[in-house]
């Protein structure tokens, strides 16, 4: 690997312990105006520096969040439908390369549909997208996206995960599921989850610490941490269990202790 990948890819996952706390508020690129985001610049504000990657689209980076900060951006470069349509596996790559180093980025991020009607499109986005990062040194994270007719066992995941290693992938995100030592085995490449919809924040620090014992390097997590009612508290206690090996229980106690203090500090 060069030497341009290889630093960007350590400005990600981070070499003093090999691990990634990645925010990722890219969800409006399908979903709209996705709850929490409304004003994604606000959101991330006080987050930023607890995140060692910032997973966004090209729109909301350059209207939204402020040059001058230095957290590592993951360009989501794929793109082209809504949640109006059933089908969301017609991606086509929706920003050049050219741009994307313009905008400064660490790696770019792309979903492959596996298994859906789209399947030979997303993967040759995705294939597309590698050589075009290899030419300039840009890494590419691969999102195994799961379509609704799709079960998220070991099985499927870890057939999207290695295909998405194999087709040059230098991260791929998937979600957590039981066996996940197996999807984590199977995949050359590191592994990192996303945290899906919203849940009891006790559960999402379970899903964390789950992840990174069965093998991910790390989480690249939304709408569990901006869509908690202390987003601080919550980002703060995911790298407690992400980069200090704390365990969720340890995590949940710092938690609620972070917590605690944000609503006495709200209502003193
Ligand atoms: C989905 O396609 C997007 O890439 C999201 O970034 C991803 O699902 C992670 O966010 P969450 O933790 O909210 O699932």
């Amino acid at each position: 690997m060069d030497w341009g990948m290889q630093n960007r890819l350590a400005g990600i996952i981070k070499p003093a312990t090999g691990r990634c706390v990645m925010l990722a508020i890219d969800h409006g690129y399908f979903q709209g105006p996705t709850t929490g985001l409304e004003r994604p610049g606000e959101t991330v504000a006080p987050l930023l520096k607890y995140a060692d990657a910032l997973m966004l689209t090209r729109g909301v980076l350059r209207s939204q969040i402020d040059p001058g900060q230095r957290t590592p951006i993951v360009l989501r470069v794929s793109g082209g439908t809504s949640v109006l349509k059933d089908d969301l596996s017609d991606e086509e790559i929706t920003v050049s390369m050219e741009d994307a180093l313009r905008l400064n980025v660490a790696a770019v991020a792309v979903s492959v549909f596996v298994g859906s009607d789209h399947e030979k499109q997303t993967l040759g986005n995705l294939a597309t997208l590698c050589d075009r990062g290899q030419k300039y040194g840009v890494p590419v994270l691969a999102v195994t996206a799961v379509g609704k007719s799709m079960t998220r066992d070991a099985r499927y995941l870890g057939l999207a995960c290695r295909i998405a290693a194999e087709l040059g992938a230098s991260v791929v995100k998937t979600y957590y599921c039981e066996g996940f030592e197996k999807v984590v085995a199977g995949c050359p490449v590191p592994v990192v989850i996303a945290g899906g919809k919203k849940i009891d924040e006790r559960d999402a620090l379970k899903l964390a610490y789950n992840a990174v014992s069965t093998g991910a390097v790390g989480v690249d997590m939304g709408r569990n941490i901006f869509q908690s009612k202390w987003p601080v508290a919550m980002i703060r206690a995911v790298r407690s269990i992400v980069h200090d090996g704390c365990s969720d229980e340890q995590a949940w106690e710092a938690f609620q202790r972070d917590a605690g203090k944000a609503v006495a500090g709200a209502t003193a």
